[in-house]
């Protein structure tokens, strides 16, 4: 094409881009697509998850609401999806706990360790309106309303040098962990160096070895292939993660009523979902992981537990009084 038509062709693509990005949801055929944050890969079970989502809501809705996922970080890391969400120009983004932790200091209970016996435990919880319900609304005022989460799965400790059993063997090493600081001071605790960074920068990271190493569940070792340039993988186990769905709260009041129910409908089917395609992802992360080779190390669990034991206090007197009584809400309900 000549130069004229190129250059049409480029400003109608700048007017798309810049339209798409003002109101965030596309409008096509009548329906509107909301756009969806993720920063795992599409073998991840949330992908799965939230495509199957997606076709539901399109489906009962006859084409009115539609999802659009976009994976791998593509839209930008969770900090800056999160940012994006709240302008707006991102209708919904899954983001781990740890950066709600940043916006408002009660979410620093659910990122503790051992504060969830078991996934059951976690998700009865984050399902509980009587325990949940003022959080997942306390940040509306920056336009950002909590739907619920998917579970992490326990988060254990690899390396590039050898198995950890215990702290000591975490002396000097550089471990990557979410930008949180309670994740920090808890790698500090374990024995290591903390090393804050997002998602998608980890690979290159241990691969250069500006990383010793990292904590994370299985799968995502597997999909993120974090277990080529980090191959020990000791099961720490601990703590149980929690990522949410985050909403554009003005984009959500912007729904009918009808149509919200059938989205509200759907998601707490997609969380049912998510549980049992998340224990079936794990076994065969595991299988994987072994046929490719990676040792898993068991460790002296006591050891770790008593060296995070006075993390949860120091974490709660600073979170203060309504973080304290989220987290004797949690505790209460474990079995
Ligand atoms: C898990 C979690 C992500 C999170 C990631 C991380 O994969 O599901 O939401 O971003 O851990 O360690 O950053």
């Amino acid at each position: 094409i000549g130069r004229p038509s190129r250059l049409a062709a480029a400003l109608g693509a700048l007017v798309l881009v810049l339209t798409g990005c003002a109101t965030g949801a596309a409008h096509s055929g009548g329906g509107t697509t909301l756009r969806l944050a993720l920063n795992q890969s599409e073998d991840h079970p949330s992908f799965t998850a939230l495509e199957n989502f997606g076709e539901r809501l399109g489906e009962r809705t006859g084409g009115r609401w539609n999802i659009d996922v976009h994976p791998n970080s593509n839209l930008g890391s969770q900090l800056e999806t999160l940012q994006l969400t709240s302008d707006g120009s991102v209708d919904l983004a899954i983001v781990s706990g740890t950066q709600l932790e940043n916006l408002d200091r009660d979410f620093v209970v659910f990122n503790l360790p051992h504060v969830f016996d078991s996934i059951e435990h976690q998700m009865e919880v984050i399902n509980d309106p009587g325990i949940v319900g003022d959080l997942y609304s306390s940040l509306e005022h920056r336009n950002l309303t909590v739907l619920g989460g998917f579970t992490q799965g326990a988060r254990s400790v690899y390396s590039s040098r050898g198995p950890v059993t215990a702290p000591a063997d975490l002396a000097g090493q550089k471990i990557r962990v979410q930008e949180s600081e309670v994740h920090s001071d808890m790698l500090d605790m374990m024995g290591g160096s903390a090393t804050p960074m997002s998602y998608g920068e980890v690979y290159t990271a241990l691969q250069s070895g500006v990383l010793d190493g990292a904590e994370n569940n299985e799968v995502s070792y597997v999909t993120q292939k974090h277990y080529e340039v980090a191959p020990h993988f000791s099961r720490t186990e601990h703590l149980i993660g929690l990522d949410y769905l985050v909403a554009n709260t003005g984009r959500l009041a912007r729904m009918p009523a009808a149509d919200r129910a059938v989205f509200d409908a759907e998601w707490n089917a997609t969380m049912r979902e998510f549980t049992a395609l998340w224990a079936r992802a794990t076994e065969d992360a595991i299988a994987e992981l072994r046929s490719r080779g990676v040792r898993f190390h068991e460790v002296d669990a006591a050891a770790f537990r008593e060296a995070l034991a006075p993390l949860t206090e120091r974490a709660l007197d600073e979170a203060g009084a309504s973080a304290r009584t989220l987290y004797e809400r949690a505790r209460a309900a474990a079995r």
